[in-house]
Order: C-alpha cells, then sequence, then structure tokens
C-alpha cells in the first residue's frame, strides 16, 4: 500500500478466545506524533505472549481496556514510513523494535506502525528485516535478563539457562558468559547441537544446586528448586513472580523497549554473537495459522508474520 491509502491491514482480537479469534481489520492510519516514527512493517515475529492476549489470559488479569479489539503483536521491522518532528529517523531507514504493553489497539501484526523514535534501532547492513524481526523483544528481555542476574561470583559461578534453545533462552546463555557465568543450557534432548553450539554445557533436566538459574523456559518452581541455598533465580513470569526461599533472591523480568540496547543486541547478531533464528514465513493474512502453529509447541526459531 502506499502512505496515502485509505486504510491499512491489521490484527486484531476483538472476543480473545484463542488463535483463531485473531482477525484481520482494516483501520485508519495513524500519522507519527513528536519523537515518533511510522514503521512500514517488513516483518512481524510471533511470540508467546501474542498467544496469551489471542488466549485472553491479560483480560482476564484487566490489564485491557479496549472498547473494540486489542492490537496483538510486539516485535517488528520495517523501514521509517513517516517521521514525526525531532524523531531523528529519516524516511526509508531500516528500523526494529517491540512495542510493548496490553492495553492497545494497535499492534506490530499489521502493516503500519507508529512508535517512539527512540524504542528502534537501526538495522545493520548485512541483517536481514525478516530476521531482525525475531531479535528485539527475547534478545532485550535477555539483557535485562542478564542485568538482574549481575556478574558471576568472584571465583566464578554456575548458572543453569531453562528454555535454552527457546527464543530468550539462547540470548541468556551467550550474554551471561560476558559477565563470567560458566553457563549450562536445558532443553529437549533434540536441542543438544543448538544449545552446546552457543557454547553452553547440555542438559535436559534442571537438576539442583545451580549457583543461579535464568528461567527463560518458564518452569517456575521446578527451577527455582534448582537454585542452591543463597544462590539468584530470575524469571520471566512478571504476572506470577515467586517467592523467595533459602535465602534465593528472586528476580523477574519486564522487558521494555530501549532503541539503545537493542542497537548494541543487532550488532552482535550482525557479528554472528547472537541468533536470530527464522522458524517460518507467514502472510499477514494467515496470522490465526500461524498462531495456531505457535500454540502446538515444538517451533524453533520465529514465526514471522509478512504483510
Ligand atoms: N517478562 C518478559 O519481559 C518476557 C519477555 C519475553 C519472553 N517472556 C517469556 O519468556 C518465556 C520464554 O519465551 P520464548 O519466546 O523464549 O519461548 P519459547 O520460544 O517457547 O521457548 C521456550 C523453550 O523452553 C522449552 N521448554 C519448555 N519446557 C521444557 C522442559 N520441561 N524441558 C526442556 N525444554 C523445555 C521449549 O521447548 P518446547 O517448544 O519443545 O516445549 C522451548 O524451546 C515465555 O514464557 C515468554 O512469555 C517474558
Amino acid at each position: 500500500m502506499t502512505t496515502q491509502q485509505q486504510t491499512y491491514r491489521q490484527a486484531v482480537v476483538r472476543v480473545p478466545s484463542g488463535p483463531r479469534s485473531v482477525e484481520i481489520a482494516d483501520v485508519p492510519p495513524v500519522e507519527p506524533g513528536p519523537g515518533q516514527v511510522r514503521v512500514r512493517i517488513a516483518g512481524a515475529a510471533v511470540n508467546p505472549v501474542d498467544l496469551g492476549v489471542a488466549g485472553g489470559v491479560f483480560h482476564r488479569l484487566g490489564m485491557v481496556n479496549q472498547p473494540e479489539h486489542t492490537g496483538p503483536g510486539w516485535d517488528f521491522a520495517g523501514t521509517v514510513d513517516a517521521a514525526g518532528p525531532d524523531a531523528g529517523l529519516t524516511v526509508g531507514t531500516r528500523v526494529a523494535g517491540f512495542v510493548d504493553g496490553f492495553d492497545r489497539a494497535h499492534g506490530s501484526h499489521a502493516e503500519l506502525l507508529v512508535v517512539p523514535a527512540a524504542d528502534v534501532a537501526v538495522v545493520p547492513d548485512g541483517v536481514d528485516l525478516v530476521e531482525a524481526a525475531t531479535v528485539p523483544l527475547n534478545a532485550t528481555a535477555a539483557a535485562m535478563i542478564v542485568d538482574l542476574l549481575g556478574a558471576a561470583p568472584e571465583g566464578g559461578g554456575r548458572l543453569l539457562v531453562t528454555g535454552a534453545a527457546g527464543a530468550v533462552g539462547p540470548h541468556v546463555a551467550v550474554l551471561a558468559r560476558d559477565r563470567g557465568w560458566e553457563v549450562t543450557g536445558m532443553a529437549r534432548a533434540a536441542d543438544e547441537a543448538f544449545v552446546r553450539g552457543l557454547g553452553a554445557g547440555f542438559t535436559t533436566e534442571p537438576g539442583e544446586g545451580w549457583d543461579a538459574v535464568a528461567d527463560a523456559g518458564a518452569l517456575q518452581e521446578r527451577a527455582l528448586a534448582a537454585v542452591r541455598d543463597g544462590g539468584r533465580f530470575v524469571g520471566v513470569q512478571p504476572a506470577a513472580r515467586l517467592p523467595e526461599e533459602r535465602g534465593v533472591s528472586v528476580e523477574v523480568v519486564f522487558a521494555r523497549p530501549d532503541g539503545e540496547l537493542l542497537t548494541r543486541l543487532l550488532a552482535r547478531v550482525a557479528k554472528g554473537d547472537l541468533p536470530a533464528r527464522v522458524h517460518a514465513v507467514v502472510p499477514l493474512a494467515e496470522a490465526a495459522d500461524a498462531y495456531q502453529a505457535m500454540a502446538g509447541g515444538g517451533v524453533r526459531g520465529r514465526i514471522v508474520l509478512v504483510p
């Protein structure tokens, strides 16, 4: 479509009842305000949080109060289509980012999206926009998890990363090693080569006695139980924060868009340090099928919707 067109297509959830409640609607374009850009989306990953929106998890928690519909989709990559005053980015620039929050009518599973320019990063040359679309939410969450973990204790520390073959976990495994942790990734048996390829050890069971656990697989109590007394735990489910026990410090991540952080993370993707895995590319018109496939589990890399 052109910018002058009267409407654009976006995924909406009117009555959440699972993957099949995702529909495509025509909505009027929004103009970017001061400090904002409108992005013409080239790819938008489907994440577990989108399944939660389609399934009504956040509606039931009272976190959504939209009169007509919610706009699902967090991750995106594309090109700047229009820039508001002081946005500092020119039309045509390749950017990636994610939009957070639940109570919103617009999301990234769309042709166009207006976001603060400070929330996006310029995509380095050599990184494909569809690949870039898999990175923002999950690498940002991983970097924030590693910040919550902090540096390994003097003399080294043993860290278990659950969900090490998912989207968040691989980034945690790589970034935690930079902070001195000796990393072991937990994943399914078939994921062993991938996890070892990250430079991590491998296990299929959480075991016990770890100095710290980064629970990117959202195993929750099972993962907390694997931390030694007095160790550290970082979870990924803010709505289900675990209570502290046995002197274990318990933190939970809530990823927020941060364009400067994402710029550094995408630079590492460009160098090949961090993965950008695409499971499948699906037309936006088939968003409900993509959500359904994601809900089936076992997906490695992200399903990316392309308008
Ligand atoms: N709070 C935040 O800011 C934030 C941000 C991003 C993500 N998250 C959350 O973080 C979690 C991970 O996200 P993601 O996108 O990385 O999810 P994902 O791609 O589904 O990865 C999770 C991985 O954990 C594996 N897994 C689950 N149970 C396992 C078990 N018992 N043994 C071995 N492997 C197991 C899954 O394998 P199978 O597919 O085979 O089950 C999958 O590979 C989700 O809960 C997501 O909602 C939170």
